[in-house]
C-alpha cells in the first residue's frame, strides 16, 4: 500500500505469500492470487465480483518489498529475506491471461484493470496535462487540473509523443491515454497472452493502431527510444520475484535507456510511496555513477533520472499514525 509501512506482525502475512516454484502452483493457488490481485474493475468478468475483488494492493503489500534505500547496498546474490509472490513469476502471468483470453472470448470481457478504472483514468489524464506541460517549457509543480488544455491543443501537443506502456497487461490504459490524445503508442508484455488480449481489444474498440509487442523489459529487443514511458503494476510485479531486487536495478537501467533524451517516467506503483520512488531512483542514479567512475575511459554517458512531478489528488486516509494513500503515481524526467 503506498505511503503505509507494514507493521512488524504484518511479515507473517508476507510468508504465507511466498512464491511457490512456478510448476507447483495449482490451479487452487492459482485462482486464490488471481482473486486477491484482482482490483474492482468496470470492464466486465465471470467470476464473483464480491467474492474475487480482495484488494490487489493489498496483495502486494502483504508481499511487500524491503525498503528501496537498501538497493544502494552491494548485495548482488538473491535476496533470501526480500518478499516474494506468485506474482512476480511469469508462470502466473500466463495462466491469468490464458484465463483473460477464454473470459474474452466467450464473454467479451476486458478483463480486470489494474488498480482500478478511477485510477487509470487519473494517470492518463494527469499525463496528458504534464506531457502538454513539459511540451511548453512548463516544468510541472503539478496542481492535477486536466482541463487547463482544450482538446483541440491538446491533440497538437501530444501527437508528438512516442508512447511505451511497460507490461501492458490488457493494454486498457494505453486505449485511456488514445483517448486523451495520444496517437503513437506501443505496448509491450512478456505473456504472449497479455499481449493477445490487448491486441484483440485494441481491435474491437477500434483503436487497431496501438502495437503491441511480447518483450520482456528485464531483456528488452526494442530498439527505439520513447517519449513518454507508463509503468502501472508492472514494477510491483517485478519486484515480487525471488530475485526481485536486483530485478528492480536491471529494470531502471532498462527503462532508463528507452527514454528519450528529455523523455518521461510516470510509474504507478502499490507497493511503494513516491518518496521511495524517488529514494530508489536516487541510489540507482548514485549507483551508476559509481559504476562509470570504475570505469577508466568508459563513454558511456548513461541516462540520470530525476523526480519531475507526482499525482497529489489520490484520496489518503490514516493508517498507524502515518498518512496514505492505497496507490503512488510519480513522473520522472530523463536528463
Ligand atoms: C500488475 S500487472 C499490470 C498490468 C497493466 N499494466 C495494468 O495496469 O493493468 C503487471 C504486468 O506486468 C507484466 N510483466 C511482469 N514482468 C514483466 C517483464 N519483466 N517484462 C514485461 N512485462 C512484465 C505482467 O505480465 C503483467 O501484465
Amino acid at each position: 500500500m503506498a505511503g503505509i509501512r507494514l507493521g512488524p506482525d504484518d511479515s507473517e502475512i508476507s510468508q504465507q505469500s511466498r512464491a511457490a516454484p512456478a510448476d507447483l502452483i495449482s490451479d487452487d493457488d492459482r485462482s486464490v492470487a488471481a482473486d486477491s490481485w484482482s482490483i474492482k474493475s468496470d470492464y466486465g468478468s465471470t467470476l464473483d465480483d464480491d467474492q474475487r475483488h480482495a484488494d490487489a494492493a493489498e496483495d502486494l503489500s502483504a508481499a511487500n518489498l524491503r525498503a528501496p534505500s537498501d538497493y544502494s547496498s552491494d548485495k548482488e546474490e538473491p535476496d533470501s529475506d526480500g518478499m516474494t509472490s506468485m506474482l512476480g513469476l511469469q508462470s502466473y502471468w500466463d495462466a491469468a491471461y490464458a484465463d483473460e483470453l477464454v473470459n474474452f472470448r466467450e464473454h467479451g470481457h476486458a478483463g480486470e484493470v489494474w488498480f482500478g478504472a478511477d485510477v487509470m483514468e487519473v494517470v492518463a489524464s494527469w499525463t496528458k496535462t504534464l506531457c502538454i506541460d513539459v511540451s511548453q517549457g512548463r516544468m510541472p509543480n503539478h496542481v492535477d487540473n486536466s482541463k487547463s488544455e482544450s482538446a483541440e491543443q491538446g491533440y497538437k501537443f501530444l501527437s508528438g509523443w512516442s508512447v511505451l506502456d511497460i507490461g501492458t497487461g490488457n493494454g486498457l490504459l494505453l486505449q485511456e491515454l488514445s483517448k486523451q490524445g495520444f496517437s503513437d503508442l506501443t505496448g509491450i508484455d512478456y505473456s504472449e497472452g497479455a499481449i493477445d488480449l490487448a491486441r484483440n481489444l485494441a481491435d474491437r474498440d477500434g483503436l487497431p493502431n496501438i502495437h503491441f509487442l511480447v518483450d520482456d523489459i528485464l531483456e528488452t529487443k526494442l530498439e527505439r527510444q520513447f517519449q513518454l514511458v507508463v509503468d502501472k503494476g508492472t514494477l510491483d510485479a517485478i519486484g515480487l520475484h525471488p530475485d526481485g531486487a536486483i530485478k528492480r536495478l536491471i529494470y531502471w537501467d532498462s527503462v532508463s535507456r528507452l527514454m528519450a533524451p528529455g523523455g518521461i517516467l510516470v510509474i504507478t506503483s502499490c507497493n511503494s510511496t513516491k518518496e521511495e520512488l524517488v529514494q530508489e531512483v536516487e541510489n540507482f542514479n548514485q549507483r551508476r555513477i559509481g559504476v562509470i567512475q570504475d570505469q577508466e575511459g568508459c563513454k558511456d554517458t548513461a541516462p540520470q533520472l530525476q523526480y519531475l512531478s507526482h499525482v497529489r489528488t489520490y484520496p489518503t486516509f490514516m493508517f498507524g499514525g502515518s498518512v496514505g494513500s492505497r496507490v503512488a503515481t510519480v513522473a520522472f524526467l530523463r536528463n
